[in-house]
């Protein structure tokens, strides 16, 4: 296969620009007509001709002030005009089949619905442009189709007139009067419910809110408007920054690829993540909704206002705006909770990522297809750096950084580097050495070791740091990591090192290793490292069970307790592992641990969740999946029967209240459904799932009954999944917990289950969520399912991949993630996934997508 592989470095400004865009698109199920007006200028003293970026599409004329040219040819992923004036109109018609796109990028037809999605590059499927994010330009946008059909017809911006023809059909034009890259272009046209509200701003601007949803949706849209509203006031009070147009739109879809898209001043949704209400989500699908919808609010200042000169640079709009949207929401709902969220997608996901092939920095050096880079670590590890810029200068300084940051930038496309540099002199500090980690992948190891002289009374411990080889980059150098620290001995009391170089918390750890001393301290003293998880790496900090439990008895940080109990459980699995026992010292001092933490929901209901097979995957090597997950399992039955009265005492605990979505009930909730989850492995346990699951007035404990159900008997699963499966038929969103609840159960006919699930009147290959909720479950979530011994779980996968990619490379393109992820596993898993991985490779037809991360995986 001839790949195009594209480099940052490669960077060159664009040959011309494109300043102003008229549009006119004409709709149709299968014939959209669009016709481009595009003021576009030479840049620079050059004769080079113009390239413009167009696939998928068909040329139907194309004119220089309004002269018909041909001084034109096709070439490979565009088209070439040779001999254009320095500036001109340019104008050009394309038409496109928007119902024959299941890639579902650039313009498509779904369930009725047209919407567009041009992030990263789908702007080039609609028009011959320069798909490109540093060409800016002012767009007006006329829109027109059946009246009866698409009653609403929207665009970016402000609508300007609109009109009627005698053929039935009608028009309106949109204004957008910010120059923005062509990727943040939509429009939407359809026949929805509309929720309208309105915002005043700080500085007294009115703004129409207008949220779209299918028609009977409306209900379920109330908390996505209020979420909105929510996160327009935070945004204001904590970066001073309003809103810049008169209206904000979103549109909720049931056929999207990611989750959101911040097109300016008309979002488009997954449906996913605008769509709750009591009866059918639960309280992670709210606390999902308030930070997507926040997420790409944020992003109206941090992407829209200032963008990306270029792909490469994406971690600067997202990891930023993740790390806002993850402020916004601890501050919604509570720090803890959240932080250990973000922990578990790090070392879930990410941790695994920089593990595998696909390893790459935050700004990425390398790109074959630009879609495979929205990736947890672009994300995920960019809003860990950002965080950690958050730790280092403080709030106030990270502030004044932003401001300078939008002082400098305003309506620009910008790098990574510019944004180091704002917050450098906003600051004035030095942040040379910080800025590795946009460059270094990989995951950096922080080792401890401590030696006590009993004599002196003195503790000696080091810090040093060490980051494995990755297969994009041979070489690696210390970086500059901030690990927040504490010192205590056994009766929790807290001591400073002797040198000072403990301050505000934080050791900076900024080469190969660093020293502390402490004089005149207890034997019993231990460090207590990462607090709040100050930087994306891994620790290595040998300590006994006992000194596990005094880090949770005493540490101030209640990360650092949280992540105490999730060490101590890892300790567990591994004394299975190998063949030992479970210290009794343990299981009583879990009960006083239960007891001790009674009252404290959000802590307890976290620390009794034991480490996902997934995370345990990341403390170790060549994991053999069927005696990982067998050693996790009999650790999750002997925690059931040995605290079996201390986690009845939790379930009951909670008398029911009827049902709203507000944090502290949020916590009890999930403290009782974890109890019951491992309720469900003793003897009571099935009397209790039948009783939460028959009383539940919400959609969280109804999850919580089944999620806890999978783990006991298979009759009483199998009768409750029946009675959710008749209740829910009507609604795929609902639907999509009950067929990841399928997808991810142990048995031993798995596969054939599937197949059978496939089948299902309410599965369709086109629609990604659906196609995630059964095989993505499947492929990411049932370790003993997917790595079959004898191979059948990859195969089937691969099967399924062959299939999807023909249709949506994009989602394909994901879901052959834990395929890549060979080097965890041991030999045995290696060479049934490489022979699957072979043959995609080999497939005629493979998509790039698919193909970029196959060929690397192999390489
Ligand atoms: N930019 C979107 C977001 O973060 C993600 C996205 C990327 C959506 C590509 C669609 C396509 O919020
Ligand atoms: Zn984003």
């Amino acid at each position: 296969m001839s790949v195009n592989v594209k480099r940052r470095l490669d960077y060159q400004p664009p040959l011309y620009t494109i300043t102003n865009v008229v549009m006119h698109v004409q709709l149709h199920a299968t014939a959209t007509r669009i016709k481009t007006v595009s003021t576009v200028q030479r840049v620079g003293d050059h004769n080079s001709p113009l390239f413009l970026d167009g696939e998928k599409m068909q040329l139907l004329s194309l004119a220089v002030n309004g002269e018909a040219y041909n001084l034109y040819s096709h070439v490979e992923g565009g088209i070439s005009l040779t001999e254009v004036p320095d500036t001109f109109e340019l104008t050009v018609e394309t038409e496109i089949d928007p119902q024959n796109n299941k890639a579902l990028e650039g313009l498509y037809l779904s369930n009725g619905v047209f919407c567009t999605q041009c992030e990263a590059e789908g702007f080039r499927r609609i028009t011959y442009f320069l798909d490109r994010p540093d060409v800016l330009a002012k767009y007006e946008v006329t829109v027109s189709g059946d009246k009866e059909k698409y009653p609403t017809l929207l665009a970016n911006g402000n609508p300007i007139a609109k009109g009627e023809e005698s053929d039935g059909t009608h028009w309106v034009t949109w204004q957008d009067p910010h120059p923005k890259p062509c990727y943040l272009f939509a429009l939407v046209a359809g026949d929805f419910d509309l929720l309208e509200d309105s915002y005043t701003t700080t500085s007294g601007r009115d703004v129409k809110l207008e949220l779209y949803v299918d028609k009977g949706k409306r209900d379920k849209g109330v908390f996505a408007l209020e979420s909105l509203k929510r996160a327009m006031k935070w945004d204001e009070d904590t970066f001073g920054l309003e809103y810049d147009l008169d209206i904000y739109m979103i549109v909720a879809v049931d056929f999207f690829n990611m989750g959101a898209m911040e097109n300016k001043g008309l979002n488009v949704f997954n449906s996913k993540f605008v769509l709750a209400d009591q009866d059918s989500a639960t309280d992670e699908d709210f606390f999902n909704v308030e930070s997507v919808i926040a997420h790409e609010y944020f992003h109206n200042w941090t992407g829209n206002r200032v963008t990306c000169r270029d792909w490469f640079q994406l971690s600067l709009k997202e990891g930023l705006t993740v790390f806002r949207d993850q402020q916004f929401s601890a501050d919604m709902t509570s720090a803890l909770s959240n932080r250990i969220k973000h922990v578990r997608v790090m070392r879930e996901h990410q941790f695994a990522e920089d593990a595998s092939a696909m390893s790459h920095p935050i700004r990425p050096d390398e790109v074959i297809e630009m879609n495979n880079f929205y990736t947890v670590t672009v994300y995920d590890k960019g809003a860990e750096v950002i965080r950690m810029f958050h730790t280092l200068l403080g709030a106030d300084g990270f502030r004044k950084g932003m401001d300078e940051y939008f002082r400098r930038h305003d309506g620009q496309a910008v790098t990574c580097d510019d944004f180091v540099a704002a917050m450098q002199t906003a600051t004035e500090r030095d942040l040379s050495h910080f800025a590795k980690w946009y460059s270094q992948s990989g995951t950096p190891v922080v080792g401890v070791s401590r030696m006590y002289d009993k004599q002196k009374r003195t503790l000696h411990i080091s810090l040093s740091q060490h980051t494995p080889a990755t297969a994009n980059q041979q070489e690696k150098e210390p970086l500059y990591i901030p690990v927040a620290f504490e010192c205590i001995d056994d009766t929790g009391k807290h001591y400073p090192d002797d040198d000072g170089l403990i301050k505000d918390g934080l050791v900076i750890l900024d080469k190969p290793s660093v020293s502390l001393m402490f004089s005149d301290v207890p034997e019993s003293c231990l460090p207590v490292v990462l607090g709040n998880f100050s930087a994306p790496v891994k620790v290595d900090n040998p300590l006994s069970a006992k000194e596990l439990l005094q880090i949770f008895r005493f540490a101030d940080d209640p990360f650092n307790r949280w992540d105490a109990m999730q060490s101590l459980y890892d300790w567990c699995i591994t004394q299975i592992e190998l063949d030992k026992s479970v210290p009794d010292s343990v299981w009583k001092a879990l009960a006083d641990v239960i007891a001790a933490e009674k009252d404290n929901h959000e802590l307890l209901g976290e620390c009794l969740s034991i480490p996902s097979f997934e995370t345990l995957c990341q403390t170790r090597v060549g994991v053999d999946v069927a005696a990982l997950a067998s050693a996790r399992q009999s650790f999750c039955a002997q925690f059931a029967s040995e605290l079996q009265s201390a986690l009845l005492t939790v379930w009951n605990g909670f008398s029911s209240v009827s049902y709203t979505y507000k944090q502290t009930d949020v916590n009890a909730r999930r403290c009782k459904n974890v109890a019951l989850g491992h309720l469900a492995r003793t003897a009571d346990g099935e009397a209790l799932i039948e009783k939460q699951f028959a009383e539940a007035d919400n959609m969280t404990d109804s999850l919580g009954a089944l999620r806890a159900a999978q783990s006991g008997s298979a009759e009483v699963f199998n009768s409750l999944m029946t009675a959710f499966e008749q209740k829910w038929n009507h609604d795929p969103l609902v639907l999509d917990k009950w067929f990841a609840l399928n997808a991810t159960t142990e048995r031993e006919d798995i596969l054939a289950h599937i197949t059978m699930l496939k089948s299902h009147p309410q599965f369709t290959m086109g629609n990604p969520n659906r196609v995630r909720a059964l095989i993505g479950s499947f492929a990411f979530y049932n370790p003993v399912g997917f790595h079959q011994p004898d191979g059948s779980g990859y195969q089937y996968v691969t099967d399924y991949l062959l299939e999807l990619d023909q249709h949506n490379p994009q989602v394909a393109a994901r879901i052959v993630t834990p395929l890549t992820q060979w080097q965890n596993y041991a030999d045995k898993h290696q060479q049934k996934m490489k022979a699957q991985l072979t043959r995609l490779v080999n497939h005629e037809g493979l998509s790039k997508d698919v193909f970029e991360k196959v060929s690397k995986s192999l390489a």
